[in-house]
């Protein structure tokens, strides 16, 4: 699994739409089907409204009619392997549990492994609106 998401978002990372940054970013996910959806980054002139490669990724996915996250990777040109924003794990979190493993790399070769849920733990979910009423 960890090899086939790495690739993707290798290859997504040439796909980059990142001419403020200058920062490339690749990601990928993998659902329970066994379905590979891959993202990049995508900016705009507006820079706040820029989409990152891990959300791209995502709304890839669900575009597809996949809703399950079993995997992530996520890679850039960085001195160290690089980490998802904490917009993305709340997106990452919607639609995979807490198990799910998160590959982390760099194009030297770097990757650090955890899950979605050391990434973001006591995310908000859906489950927090139940008790609520209105
Ligand atoms: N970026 C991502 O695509 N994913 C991340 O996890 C961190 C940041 C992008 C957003 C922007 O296009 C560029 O990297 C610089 O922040």
């Amino acid at each position: 699994m960890e090899e086939r998401l790495l690739e993707n978002a290798r290859t997504a990372m040439e796909r980059a739409y990142a001419p403020y940054s200058g920062f490339a970013v690749g990601a990928a996910v993998i659902t329970d089907t066994g379905n590979i959806y891959a993202g990049c980054n995508i900016e705009n002139a507006s820079y706040g409204l820029t989409n990152c490669a891990e959300r791209t990724a995502v709304f890839h996915m669900v575009m597809a009619g996949d809703h399950t996250v079993r995997g992530v990777a996520v890679i850039a040109d960085t001195l160290e392997a690089v980490s998802p924003c904490g917009a993305c794990r709340q997106v990452l979190a919607e639609f995979g549990s807490g198990a799910a493993p998160v590959f982390m790399a760099n194009l030297r070769g770097e990757i650090r492994r955890a899950t979605l849920g050391e990434l973001l733990p006591y995310a908000f979910s859906g489950e927090d609106m139940d008790a609520h009423e209105e």
